[in-house]
């Protein structure tokens, strides 16, 4: 049984805590007394190996001791927090004469401001507003809409495929992210029978060179309405009568015939280029004119592949850029600033 020293013990503790700088050095004390393997802790667990007599003296001095360390760590704690925070007063104090700082607001993208403006607008018309996945099948994206695996309309969109497979009915599909809005008229039409009229705002993704009116993640409207009897007039009327509400002043379209396996006949819309006034600039690629849309009446086989009658109905179909519809009403001179992210630029919206 080692000799035990209470009284040396004691005045060790209360030199050790009188110079304990911080909470940490204050704690790391307390372990070393009272800790597990602390000193005070090996004393009273040898108490029992002591013979009775004294067993009852030194019990009560080292338990005299253990409330004497506990008390005197707790004064301490307290006095040390009470030094910082005095401290931190001095550094960290509030002037409350100090005028308020005003908190810095984010707002809208000129995008998302534009695409906003282009729902409310087509909401009027009667259009409800539908989204489909960004992540699409091959199916969606290709074969539905009337292009099947190695057709050469494949090469329209230069595709950013993923490396899974998804499993649509029975059959295994590659997944890619989707190179237009347009996957979404079939996801549609499949659930829902005409008359309708939707719109589809959304992002689609191409793997090709960007240039001041070409990115490779943009945003597109769908557009779709099918019904009994709908013609490229109704189109036509529509789509002047978006222009004209959304640049609130009558704008110059014109009707180019173009290629799209999924609409017969199909055209390609173009606006007179606002940003150079029809003049040509390195956005209209010189020509006065920008391209805004393709568009088209409903091919019969995207029809079937919804699972609808193509004699029982008809339908117009378009898919409009919304950067160049930004373009043009901001007159921006380069689609790449929408995603620079620089602040000097997205704060003038
Ligand atoms: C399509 O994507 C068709 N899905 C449109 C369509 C829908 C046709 C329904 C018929 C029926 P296109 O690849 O031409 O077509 O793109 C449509 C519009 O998206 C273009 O007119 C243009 O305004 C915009 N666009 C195309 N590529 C880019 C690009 N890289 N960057 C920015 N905008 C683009």
């Amino acid at each position: 049984m080692p000799k035990i020293n209470l009284k040396l013990l004691k005045n060790q503790i209360k030199k050790a805590i009188g110079s304990a700088k911080d909470l940490k050095e204050l704690n790391d004390i307390f372990k070393r007394y009272l800790g597990k393997r602390g000193e005070l802790t090996q004393v009273l667990r040898s108490l029992e190996k002591l013979p009775k007599i004294r067993r009852a003296k030194v019990g009560k001095e080292a338990n005299e001791l253990k409330n004497f360390l506990r008390i005197k760590c707790d004064q301490k704690a307290i006095g040390i927090k009470e030094k910082i925070r005095k401290e931190t007063a001095k550094i960290e104090w509030i002037d409350i004469t100090r005028p308020g700082e005003k908190p810095v607001l984010g707002h809208l993208h000129p995008l998302s401001q534009v695409k906003n403006k282009a729902e409310e607008i087509f909401q009027l018309m009667g259009f409800s507003m539908v989204e489909g996945p960004e992540i699409e099948t091959e199916w969606y994206n290709f074969d539905a809409l009337n292009i099947p695996k190695d057709h050469p309309a494949r090469d329209l969109w230069d595709t950013l495929w993923l490396k899974d497979n998804y499993k649509l009915k029975t059959k295994n599909y590659k997944l890619l992210l989707r190179t237009h809005t347009s996957p979404v008229q079939i996801r549609y039409m499949e659930k829902n029978n005409p008359p309708l009229r939707i719109i589809v705002p959304g992002r689609v993704f191409r793997h090709e060179a960007t240039d001041a009116s070409h990115e490779i993640n943009f945003y597109q409207v769908e557009g779709l309405m099918v019904d009994k009897k709908v013609s490229v007039a109704n189109f036509k009327a529509i789509i002047q009568e978006f222009f004209q509400k959304f640049f609130k002043k009558p704008i110059e379209i014109r009707l180019r015939p173009g290629y799209f396996p999924f609409t017969e006949p199909s055209f390609e819309v173009d606006m007179t280029c606002l940003t150079c006034g029809g003049k040509g600039c390195s956005v209209c690629s010189q020509t006065g004119w920008l391209e805004m849309m393709g568009a088209g009446m409903v091919h019969p086989n995207v029809f079937k592949a919804a699972g609808l009658n193509p004699k029982n109905w008809q339908g117009f179909a378009f898919g409009m850029g919304l950067d160049r519809l930004a373009m043009m009403k901001y007159k921006i001179n380069d689609i790449r600033l929408f995603y620079s992210g620089d602040l000097r630029f997205l704060n003038q919206f």
